[in-house]
């Protein structure tokens, strides 16, 4: 107790939160985490948690395991930094880009290795705004994003990201980044349009984009798989299919942000190939440690690659990079992060808790507050609404979503409130077992929700 009260006054006098109401911190205090194992994490009241959401959809090995916890400390004694400026390397990345490179979707030729998901998007769009000016295209620079899509929070990611409190006051989107259509079919298709038809009208929406733009001018296009932070929105049938036809005719480049997605979340290894995408860069970053040290990727093809690097010889430098890019201790952690995979087949657990996973979730439709419920693999979501038979959402003042949340925790359960949708994204280590008890929770903190709404 005496810990969680100097713990709430040193967190209010001295820390700043990430995507926190800063207005109201002061009053409320933290929610402080201070162990874990497996799945769950405890606070520092001493109560325990099933966590539902991977901490940020990222702690794929949940919260306790000794085999990253040894890959980190031996790569701290052995060497605890080193950087990859003017061709310095260290065995570390070279194995993990090796690697990458090895498990990629699509045939992928060079590894560049950022901190964050935010870093990472950014060097791919200075990629592609590199690339354009290094085959003499300086007028294609444009970039074409998603309504609702979340790519980050760095200058260019923000941008990317096609949801308002990212750009409100913070003086942003950049210009030449534009947002086409979010592609969830519940919420936007007409009446009566099937999945195919609404993703037909979406490629279409995206040509006619283009061609207002003008090709010579449109460099790329950024998606999720699956959008996550915009509220956990797999795609529609046959969207990629059709998007990709798109890009391809008017020479746009395509980037896959994984960031969500990539490592088994989907049910195959990347979301990628989950649905046929075809990427020219891939950005992953999360799953890729499983979140135990701060580490992302950027995977390039040899058409830009190469592309890169002749300019680059021109020039006399790529004038790209971080102090920690290939950071030894990150690299070595990923390593035996995607060893762990391998070894406990990830990608094939997912498969086969899925059918279970979804199973519970779906059991929800049809409940009082549930609008749709959505997902694939083990990540899935439980959209709240007033009145879900008029598709009449809760009033925003009511923070039905955050309330719901709430209550789970009295229930010992953590899931995430994206507005009103109820996030689910389990470590991929999850048993069968635990699945039920993360349901039960859920069950009770429903049932105790339904009783609060009346
Ligand atoms: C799809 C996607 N891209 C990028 C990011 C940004 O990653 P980071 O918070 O590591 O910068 C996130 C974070 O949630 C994400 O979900």
């Amino acid at each position: 107790m005496g810990d969680h009260i100097s713990n709430s006054a040193g967190d209010v006098a001295a820390h700043m939160h990430s995507f926190t109401n800063l207005a109201t911190h002061a009053q409320v205090g933290p929610f402080t985490i201070t162990k874990g194992d497996g799945i769950f994490v405890e606070d520092d009241r001493g109560n325990r948690y099933l966590e539902g959401v991977s901490g940020l959809w990222c702690a794929t090995l949940g919260f306790s395991n000794a085999r990253l916890a040894k890959a980190g400390s031996d790569a701290l004694y052995e060497m605890p930094y080193y950087h990859t400026f003017n061709g310095r390397s260290n065995p570390a990345a070279i194995k993990l880009a090796e690697k990458l490179l090895s498990i990629a979707p699509v045939a992928m030729s060079k590894v560049f290795f950022a901190n964050s998901g935010s870093e990472a998007n950014d060097s791919a769009v200075k990629l592609v705004w590199y690339y354009h000016n290094a085959i003499g295209k300086p007028d294609k620079k444009k970039i074409i994003a998603r309504r609702n899509a979340y790519h980050g929070v760095t200058v260019a990611a923000a941008s990317l990201s096609g949801l308002v409190s990212n750009h409100r006051d913070f003086d942003l989107p950049l210009s030449n980044i534009l947002h086409t259509d979010c592609p969830h079919h519940f919420r936007y298709a007409e009446p009566g349009e099937s999945e195919e038809a609404f993703a037909t009208r979406l490629a279409d929406n995206l040509e006619a984009m283009i061609l207002r733009e003008g090709p010579e001018t449109v460099a790329a296009f950024f998606a999720e798989p699956v959008m996550g932070a915009g509220g956990v929105i797999p795609p529609p049938a046959t969207y990629f299919e059709k998007v990709q036809k798109v890009l391809a005719k008017y020479d746009v480049l395509l980037i896959a942000d994984e960031v969500v997605c990539g490592y088994g979340r989907t049910g195959e290894m990347f979301g990628s190939t989950t649905y046929g995408i075809k990427p020219d860069m891939l950005v992953t970053a999360k799953g890729l440690s499983s979140a135990y040290a701060p580490i992302s990727a950027v995977m390039i093809n040899e058409k830009i690659y190469s592309a890169v690097a002749q300019n680059s010889g021109n020039i006399g430098v790529f004038g790209h990079g971080f102090t920690y890019s290939g950071h030894p201790v990150s690299c070595a952690i990923a390593l035996e992060t995607l060893n762990i995979y391998e070894d406990e087949d990830i990608v094939g657990r997912v498969k086969a808790l899925t059918p279970q996973f979804q199973a519970g979730i779906h059991a929800y439709e049809g409940r009082k507050y549930v609008g749709e419920v959505r997902g694939v693999g083990l990540l899935g979501a439980i959209e709240l609404y007033a009145d879900p038979a008029s598709r009449r959402s809760f009033e925003p003042s009511l923070k039905a979503g955050p309330q719901l949340v709430e209550i789970g925790l009295t229930q010992g359960l953590i899931v995430r409130a994206l507005g009103d949708v109820i996030v689910f994204c389990p470590p991929l280590i999850i048993t069968s077992e635990e699945l039920d008890d993360l349901f039960a929770r859920f069950e009770r903190t429903m049932a105790l929700f339904e009783e609060k709404m009346g």
